[in-house]
């Protein structure tokens, strides 16, 4: 395995009140880490700044071997090249159809055949008959699966999840965590997951637990 991914010596703080203190935390390709831990101990934090979306203080962020870049352009087209994000609330576009949406970030992204990788995560997810429905004609797990194949039509290389179950049942919450396990084997992708869901942290191929900004052994 080689790493994909390498934050070192993470802070954050918002204004006085610290959130990250010192965090480290490589991910090898195609490796799938849960992230557990109490409500306010800086998960969201943590992988906001791992995606990009949020910047740290202090510490350093390499993604294949390469700093994240800072210039906007720059960040936009690193974002289309390494990451996919999946929402507790997945935020579909309500105008436009299942397919549509799992298409967005690929079009955005220039991308070629855009339209057949699409069609083939619906088709590894069971959607395919739904495509053409906008999303809200499709059931709440049917919502999710539109989700996730939207994060990865432009075939990123690490999904980042925060929690992504939090809004359903265990059996859907199951669904949902086989079918990023089928994304993970499918196209070597890297997942890490923040999650409350004790099989989630289970079943990861390692999992990690946030405590006031640190880890916790
Ligand atoms: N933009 C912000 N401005 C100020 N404080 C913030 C901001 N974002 C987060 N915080 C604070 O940072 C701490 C960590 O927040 P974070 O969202 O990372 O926690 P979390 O572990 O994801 O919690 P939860 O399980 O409830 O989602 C919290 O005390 C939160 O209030
Ligand atoms: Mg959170």
């Amino acid at each position: 395995m080689s790493i994909l991914l390498r934050a070192s010596n993470l802070t954050k703080s918002y204004g006085d009140i610290p959130v990250l203190h010192d965090v480290s935390l490589t991910v090898e390709r195609g490796e799938f880490v849960a992230i557990t831990g109490p409500s306010g101990s800086g998960k969201s934090t943590l992988l906001h700044i791992l995606g990009g979306l949020d910047q740290p203080d202090s510490g350093s962020l390499y993604m294949d071997g390469q700093p994240y870049p800072t210039a906007p352009k720059a960040v936009d087209r690193f974002r289309n090249q390494f990451l996919g994000f999946v929402f507790q609330f997945h935020h579909l576009l309500p105008e436009f159809t299942a397919i549509e949406n799992i298409c967005m970030p690929g079009w955005v992204g220039k991308q070629k055949e855009v339209e057949k990788e699409a069609l083939r995560w619906a088709k590894a997810f069971g959607i395919e008959d739904r495509l053409h429905h906008l999303p809200g004609q499709l059931s709440g797990g049917e919502q999710q699966r539109v989700a996730v194949a939207r994060a990865l039509v432009h075939k990123p290389k690490l999904l980042l999840a925060d929690e992504p179950s939090g809004n359903l049942d265990s059996q859907r919450s199951e669904e949902l965590f086989s079918l990023l396990k089928e994304a993970q084997k499918h196209s070597d992708l890297a997942v890490v997951v923040v999650t409350h869901a004790e099989t989630w942290a289970k079943h990861a191929d390692r999992s990690m637990h946030l405590r006031d900004g640190t880890w916790q052994a």
